[in-house]
Formats: structure tokens, C-alpha cells, sequence
């Protein structure tokens, strides 16, 4: 069985496993940006494809989008240009200081932060690179929808999509790993003509009241903090639509502005 990450290391797969043709995630991150008064420069931090960053790219905006996957970035490159595409470890990174006017990160990346010590390093950086009033818009798994709740954790869920006429199927084992408030994935991908393929990943069981302190404990102040509506949830997001106040759903939605003393 070959293991990576299939999705990751192969751009176009992750795109039509999660298409967005509306972009709906760009859209509602520039909503954001504009709703909160945000400045043109824009960071995008864990990027992907790239189709988001493109997107604020279109709206005007001057972007940066970045990744630590090569493979991401190479795509990024070539099906969304526009923006900077430059590699970088959300974990730790440093560009000028005061660059950005807003640093955005999209569906889960801030969870690759994992330790206390990964979220320091990215919040320490955010704060480093933005602006005096800058602006934090995230959008992530809700590490709360767990309390109490094993709906995603009983059985391995079945999954597919078909691209280029191959059928790739996907079985996924979600765990919670408490010591370490963790949500740990085991997914293998089979498809005809393929072997095998087994990926491992995880995300930080981040809890809202956590998120808030440590984004004080930063010099952020928290301007919204919600599950919905937003571009993952059922129903999405659409213009128009205010944040929500609830924070008891699956995902969280994060708008957060650096205080211009910090
Ligand atoms: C689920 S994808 C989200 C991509 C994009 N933000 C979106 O919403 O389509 C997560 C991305 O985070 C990137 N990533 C994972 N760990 C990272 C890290 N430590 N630093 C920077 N990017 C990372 C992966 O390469 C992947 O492109």
C-alpha cells in the first residue's frame, strides 16, 4: 500500500473531489475582508490550489497565497494565477513585517497547528506580518461539535468521485486522540489500476473558548466567532447573509482583528 497524500500531492484530484465552481469560500472570505474594512494585501496561508487567493486576486486585491506543498503551489501557478505563490509552514513563517492587511486561512488549515507551541508560532507570525488593525479571517472544523457527539466517529464513512473516468473510493476512520485533542484520520483511497493508498492526518480539536484566549494572549481581538452560516455549511453561505451567533455546529468561522497597539 503506498501512503502521502493523494489529494495533496495531486491538485487536480483534490479540485474535483472539492469542487467549488461558485467560490463560494473566496467569495465569502472577500465578504469578510470588505464587511471588516480590510486593506488590499492579502496573505492567504495554506492556499491549496490556489483558488481562493485567485479569487480575492480578481476582486482586486494584491495577494499572496501560500503553502507548504510544492505540488500545491506548481498548480497554484498554472490553473490560478494572479497572486504570489510562495512556500511557507503556517507553523512558522516570516515575510516583512506589517506586509499584510489580512491574513485568511481556509478550511482547516490553522489545524494543522496541532501543539500549543504550532499555534503560537502562527499566531506570533500573523501578528509579525500584519498591520496595526489587521485582520485573522479562518474557517475550521469546531472542535466542540465533539463534545459529546460521536455521529462522525462510530463507522467508517464511504466516499467518491469520479475523475477522468476513474472512480476513486474513499474509506475514512475519524478517532479522537483526547491526551492530545486530536482528530485523527485514517483514509485509503482505492481506484482500478491503482494500488492501495493510505493517508494519515490529523487536526487540532480546537474549543472556541481556547481559540479566544490564545488569540488575546496574541494581541487579537475576536470580532466574530461562529458556526454558521458560512461556505461548508448545510445551508452555505450567501451575500447578504450576517455572521451567525451560535457556535454548537461543526464548523467555526473566525474574524479576528490584530489591536493596533500590539
Ligand atoms: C484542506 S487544504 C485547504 C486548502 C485551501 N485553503 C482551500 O480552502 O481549498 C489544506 C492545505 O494546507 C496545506 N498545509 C498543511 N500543512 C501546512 C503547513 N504546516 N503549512 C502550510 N500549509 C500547510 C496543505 O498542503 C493543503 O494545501
Amino acid at each position: 500500500m503506498s501512503s502521502g497524500n493523494l489529494l495533496t500531492d495531486n491538485p487536480e484530484l483534490y479540485e474535483a473531489r472539492f469542487p467549488d465552481t461558485d467560490r463560494l469560500a473566496g467569495r465569502w472570505a472577500a465578504d469578510c475582508l470588505r464587511r471588516y474594512g480590510s486593506g488590499p494585501r492579502v496573505l492567504d496561508i495554506g492556499c491549496g490550489t490556489g483558488r481562493d487567493a485567485a479569487y480575492l486576486h480578481g476582486t482586486g486585491r494584491s495577494v499572496v497565497g501560500a503553502d507548504l506543498s510544492e505540488a500545491m503551489l506548481t498548480y497554484a501557478r498554472t490553473h490560478h494565477p494572479g497572486p504570489a505563490y510562495v512556500p511557507a509552514d503556517l507553523r512558522g513563517f516570516r515575510f516583512p513585517e506589517r506586509s499584510f492587511d489580512a491574513v485568511v486561512c481556509l478550511d482547516s488549515a490553522l489545524l494543522y497547528c496541532h501543539t500549543n507551541d504550532d499555534l503560537d508560532g502562527f499566531l506570533a507570525s500573523c501578528r509579525r506580518s500584519l498591520a496595526p488593525g489587521g485582520l485573522l479571517v479562518a474557517e475550521m472544523r469546531n472542535g466542540a461539535f465533539f463534545l459529546g457527539r460521536t455521529e462522525l466517529l462510530d463507522a467508517p464513512a464511504v466516499s467518491g468521485f469520479t475523475w477522468q473516468g476513474t472512480t476513486y473510493t474513499a474509506t475514512t476512520t475519524l478517532t479522537v486522540d483526547r491526551a492530545a485533542q486530536l482528530l485523527r484520520r485514517t483514509r485509503v483511497w482505492t481506484a482500478e489500476g491503482m494500488a492501495p493508498h493510505e493517508q494519515r492526518s490529523a487536526w487540532r480539536l480546537l474549543l472556541p473558548q481556547e481559540l479566544r484566549y490564545v488569540l488575546a494572549a496574541h494581541g487579537f481581538e475576536v470580532l466574530a466567532l461562529y458556526d454558521g452560516p458560512g461556505p461548508r455549511t448545510e445551508p452555505a453561505w450567501q451575500e447578504g447573509d450576517a455572521p451567525g451567533a451560535r457556535l454548537d455546529a461543526d464548523r467555526l468561522h473566525l474574524i479576528a482583528r490584530l489591536t493596533p497597539t500590539a
